[in-house]
């Protein structure tokens, strides 16, 4: 039984199936189309280089497509681009407009490539941006962190394990911790923009064209460090791309995720030791006493949806034999989700730590005799007693232990990475690093388009 076939640019396709195979291609890939015709022009201006009589496309021909791709650019950039059901993507969409405006010569944008290679290059350039602007967000997490240990750089906080009092500690080892963590985080996102730096044009369907292409010119027009070099790989490197992105936006969101708990717990009124910004509480509906950590309990749903993609994609991959496979299209959705899920989340967490305030009454009174046992027991071992007999001491002696004064009990760790050892300048000179690369990068990106445009 088949429903009405529809007439599409590759042929008639029976009607349930066409919108079954688009599926949300049809939405999810307005998300490209910006990047489809940039990779499309410089497909183009490639095509108009080579050393072929007839040229595939003369000069002036890719500077007639570059200037159709550019107004299809801004259509899409104003939300007025359109996939119908019969273009099936963002390409085939992009293609017969092309041909739509300019007749035969937009039938010549296809010469050497696949919608394999079209689609690999397309996503590449889409993450490249929402990477950049993702390692940006986590430098102001970073910074929003640092700025709170420089706001409170003496003030002590008990020091947990198993959530339990553990020993001394202080607002700024907590704060910069996660800093430090984040700062780590950003590395990973780093490699993978590195991995996503390489250009996968031309590789056409993943085993090359019969044609003299020039690989290299195409990633030089598009400003990639290079292109990828086996043309399989270079298609078949989909979806592990992404997984790769995803496994380190995983990364940071189990340390935002992390940081909303200790948030939501030091919150408490039971704790209280800070207050999130009355304005990222939305209330409640019969309780009018309530203020809720909503935006943090949300911080840790939005961690576990993005672990939730990263593994959808590996698994969606792990039996995909070589060579392109439709099963790869389904890797778009949760990867799309991921970076918008991980940008959002991340920026909202640093505008909640910088409003974050403290109170240093419930901080300093949640100390007890017992936060001070291992210090008591170093303090007979600096007495001359094995640090075994001390330990036992103090344990048998545990009632008699007094509540000392915090804040000296935080300055006397003045060793690498203690209490009273900590390089808060050092982090941010590594953030201000970051921030300039990226910066760099982004001006190096965009003369490239300017120039490929102009
Ligand atoms: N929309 C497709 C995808 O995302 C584009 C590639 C289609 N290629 C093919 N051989 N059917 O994978």
């Amino acid at each position: 039984m088949s429903t009405s076939p529809q007439r599409t640019t590759v042929g008639n396709i029976d009607e349930e199936i066409l919108l079954f195979t688009a599926g949300k291609d049809l939405v999810l890939d307005l998300q490209l189309a910006e990047a489809d015709c940039i990779g499309s022009a410089a497909h183009a201006r490639m095509l108009s280089t080579m050393p072929v009589q007839p040229p595939v496309l003369t000069s002036e021909e890719a500077d007639a497509l570059i200037a159709e791709l550019a107004k299809i650019r801004d259509l899409a950039r104003a939300g007025q681009f359109e996939i119908r059901p019969e273009d099936q993507d963002v390409h085939l969409a992009v293609e017969r407009n092309l041909t739509e405006k300019l007749g035969d010569l937009g039938k010549k944008i296809h010469t050497g490539r696949s919608r394999n290679d079209q689609v690999a290059v397309d996503l590449r350039l889409f993450a490249r941006d929402r990477l950049l602007d993702l390692m940006e967000d986590s430098a102001s997490l970073a910074s929003a962190l640092i700025g709170f240990a420089e706001k409170h750089p003496e003030l002590p906080l008990v020091g947990r394990t198993h959530m339990q009092p553990a020993m001394p500690s202080s607002v700024a080892l907590w704060a910069s911790a996660y800093a430090e963590a984040v700062l780590e985080d950003l590395s990973s996102l780093k490699h993978a923009f590195t991995l996503n730096n390489k250009c996968p044009l031309g590789a056409a369907a993943g085993y090359g064209v019969p044609i003299p292409i020039d690989r290299q010119l195409s990633s030089d027009l598009l400003g990639f460090a290079k292109p990828l070099h086996n043309v399989a790989h270079a298609i078949q490197a989909r979806g592990k791309l992404e997984y790769q992105i995803l496994q380190a936006m995983g990364q940071l969101m189990i340390t935002l995720s992390r940081i909303s708990q200790d948030l939501m717990i030091f919150t408490l009124p039971e704790f209280g030791y800070f207050r999130i910004p009355k304005a990222f509480g939305t209330g409640s509906s019969i309780m009018p006493n309530k203020n809720n950590p909503d935006v943090l309990e949300l911080i840790r749903s939005k961690c576990a949806l993005v672990l939730g993609y990263s593994s959808a994609v590996g698994h969606i991959l792990h039996a995909a034999p070589g060579g392109y496979n439709r099963d790869l299209q389904d890797a778009k959705e949760p990867f799309l989700e991921g970076l918008a899920t991980t940008s959002a989340s991340t920026r909202i967490l640093a505008r909640c730590v910088e409003g974050l305030e403290v109170n240093p009454e419930r901080l300093r009174g949640a100390f007890d005799g017992g936060v001070f046992a291992t210090d008591a027991a170093l303090a007979l071992v600096a007495e001359g007693m094995p640090f075994r007999d001390a330990y036992h001491h103090i344990k048998d002696h545990l009632a008699d232990l007094e509540n000392e004064d915090p804040d000296a009990a935080i300055a006397r760790k003045t060793h690498l990475g203690g209490t009273n050892g900590l390089d808060l300048p050092g982090y941010r000179a590594e953030i201000d690093t970051q921030i300039d690369w990226i910066a760099e990068c982004r001006k190096r990106l965009a003369d490239k388009l300017n120039a490929l445009f102009s």
